[in-house]
């Protein structure tokens, strides 16, 4: 396991470690150009130890498996490693306790592209509120330990369950990503190829 992917051990966070079954540490290539940023585990997500493995996970499988891509291809992780009770919003504290391994593991894996997926990552990578509806495929610079990351911002995917409209919206922010990696790659992609 290369260094900085991987929180084995934390008690930083009281109610989250009162709430989670285990700590859910990102997956995928260490090397992934595409990494997708969720909020924190929910219930699924806490019971497997992978992130986006319920219904959210399924919406993200599918738009990827449009564009040619399976999850392996790309790195999934989230702001926060470990469940919130009742699925709440992870606070500020503990977004803050969290963001130390975050820096870590996209400083190790280096991605070409940081996929925000919904408002809380967006925010807590950008350091200021975003509308994420408005603001989906558009692309940022977002300072993260001493790493500077280019930042898409999209929608969850758990809000195209509640709005199917918002389902262009994601396809759309993930054609983005997948055009600038792309272009990253000098119009070789490695996406897809493992
Ligand atoms: N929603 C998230 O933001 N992350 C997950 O891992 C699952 C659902």
């Amino acid at each position: 396991m290369e260094e900085g992917l991987e929180v084995r051990a934390c008690t930083r966070c009281p109610a989250l470690c009162d709430a989670r079954s285990r700590i859910v540490n990102g997956v995928g290539p260490a090397d992934a150009d595409l990494c997708f940023v969720g909020e924190a585990p929910g219930a699924e997500e806490d019971a497997e130890g992978e992130p986006f493995v319920g219904r959210s996970g399924q919406v993200l499988d599918a738009a990827l498996r449009d564009r040619g891509l399976a999850r392996r291809d790309v790195r999934i992780t989230n702001c926060v490693r470990c469940r919130p009770p009742d699925n709440r919003d992870p606070t500020v504290e503990e977004l803050g306790n969290c963001r130390g391994y975050l820096a870590d593991e996209l400083a190790a894996v280096d991605p070409e592209v940081v996929v925000a997926l919904g408002k809380v990552p967006a925010e807590h990578l950008l350091e200021r509120s975003v509308a994420v509806t408005a603001e989906a495929g558009t692309l940022y610079d977002a300072r993260l330990g001493d790493r500077t990351h280019r930042v898409l911002v999209c929608v969850h995917p758990a809000a195209t369950l509640y709005d199917p409209g918002q389902r262009e919206t994601l396809g759309a922010a993930l054609d983005e990503a997948v055009a600038l990696v792309d272009a990253a790659d000098g119009g070789q992609s490695r996406l897809g190829e493992f």
